[in-house]
């Protein structure tokens, strides 16, 4: 079994972009699964830099890219994402690019309902990417979506549009906001349908042909186990299971086809948005964390907390999603720093605990437990074998594993594709 699962197993942006991008080279097909473009993953070859919310990353290489069933798909960002790219000289045509036509549509409708769900929040927002990505979870499980394939019959759109039209503008009067115009959706709908329809297919069908004629196919997860929807940090998550199982139901595969699962990892840790983060630092190491890291959002140029590497949340994340090895990325951004702590428990009303407690106001309150380690005064930044790398530099490697019980497989030293090394290959297994 030669596929390989990327997942990011913090709260997503821990480098899977690069990963996959670094992998896809191997591949023969990379597959989105989950999530729509709330993601923002970044690849940077040589001079150019990619940056890609809803396309597979394997696009940048030509490898066939799939968008599965799992995924939201927002029609019109589909099209300036894909204008987008071919600007930058990526080919994608029919060949090479292929959607589930049993995908949901992201609408106007959701983003809409997202932002005004968001501002009514106050301070209890969740911090949303503002995409529209929840609501277009809840019609798809609400079995009122309009989906890729429903862009083939618009004259059967009608009732569907009905449907959806009568739930969302009762939550839509809620907001004091004006009824959707149905007939104006229906027409950029019919307007936007060509452009979709020409890369639509029945994607479980080429993805078990492939499968059956040897492929390696790469899953490219989207967020992190922390976001998932069932293990995250609920209810600040994102909308979908981000988790490595989710490959299979999201592209039509069985589960025997998510082949090693390759867990993303950051040497330390960041979020967007709301919520528990136990390790975040408001001081200056956190703002040098951010500054080294040039920690900003892809997707709405936020700037991201940041704070030291939890193990607890990473052993817990790498358990959950049965993480075979995982790439840990970002080491760069720790060379020069004297000290680097690492969170290995948490103190919550007088206990110890070595694993993350389901319940909000637990996850807010507990403390953690820090061990510290000697930083290293050489640099890390693009080294591409183990040789390279300080002695300390790989102490704290070798920590990390020990303490999430996981191995390292891949080491990524800089944003740049080639400055990777390469521990045990996943492709291999
Ligand atoms: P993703 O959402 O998991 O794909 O991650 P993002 O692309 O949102 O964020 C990761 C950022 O870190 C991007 O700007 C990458 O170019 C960059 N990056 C990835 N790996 C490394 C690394 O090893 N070192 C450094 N310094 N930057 C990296
Ligand atoms: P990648 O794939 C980091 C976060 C949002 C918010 C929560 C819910 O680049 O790692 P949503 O718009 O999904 O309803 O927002 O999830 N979020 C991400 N954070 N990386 C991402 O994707 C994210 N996608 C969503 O910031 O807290
Ligand atoms: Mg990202």
């Amino acid at each position: 079994m030669a596929n390989v699962t990327v997942i990011g197993a913090q709260w997503g942006d821990e480098g899977k972009g690069k990963i996959v991008d670094w992998l896809a080279s191997r591949a023969d097909a990379v597959v989105r699964f989950q999530g729509g473009h709330n993601a923002g993953h970044t690849l940077v070859v040589g001079e150019q830099v990619y940056k890609l919310s809803l396309l597979p990353s394997g696009i940048v290489t030509g490898t066939l890219s799939i968008i599965g069933n799992g995924v939201v798909l927002d029609p019109w960002h589909l099209k300036s994402e894909v204008e987008k790219l071919r600007g930058q000289g990526v080919e994608i045509n029919a060949d090479n690019f292929a959607i589930a036509d049993n995908c949901p549509l992201i609408l106007p409708v959701h983003r809409e309902l997202d932002g005004l769900r968001e501002a009514a929040a106050g301070a209890g927002k969740i911090g949303t990417t503002g995409r529209g990505i929840g609501p277009a979870y809840e019609d798809k499980v609400g079995r009122r979506a309009i989906r890729v394939c429903d862009l083939a019959h618009l004259d059967a759109l009608e009732p569907q549009l009905d449907r959806l039209c009568a739930h969302h503008d009762a939550l839509r009067a809620g907001f004091g906001q004006p009824k959707i115009d149905r007939d104006s959706l229906l027409k950029e709908l019919a307007k936007i349908a060509p452009f979709v329809l020409q890369f639509a297919q029945p994607t479980w069908r080429r993805l078990n042909k492939v499968k059956k004629a040897g492929a390696r196919i790469l899953f490219e997860g989207a967020q992190g186990v922390l976001l998932d929807v069932d293990h995250g940090t609920y209810p600040f998550v994102t909308s979908s299971n981000t988790v490595s199982g989710t490959a299979a139901s999201g592209s039509g595969l069985g589960p025997s086809a998510t082949g090693f699962v390759l867990g993303i990892v950051k040497a330390y840790t960041t979020r967007v948005g709301s919520g528990p983060f136990p390790t975040e630092l408001d001081d200056d190491t956190g703002q040098r964390l951010g500054e080294r890291g040039h920690e900003f959002g892809t997707v709405t140029g936020r700037k991201r907390r940041c704070g030291w590497f939890d193990a607890v949340l990473t052993r817990q994340s790498c358990a959950i999603s049965g993480v075979t090895g995982i790439a840990l990325t970002k080491l760069d951004v720790l060379d020069g720093f004297e000290k680097v702590k690492i969170c290995t428990g948490y103190r919550l009303n007088g206990k110890i605990l070595d694993y993350f407690p389901s319940h909000a106001a637990d996850q807010a309150n507990v403390e953690p437990i820090y061990e510290e380690m000697d930083g290293w005064s050489g640099t890390t930044a693009g080294a591409r074998s183990w040789a390279d790398l300080p002695a300390q530099a790989i102490k704290y490697i070798q920590r990390v594993q020990e303490l999430i019980e996981t191995p390292v497989a891949l080491v990524s030293t800089s944003p740049e594709r080639e400055d990777t090394i390469l521990v045990r290959d996943p492709f291999a297994d």
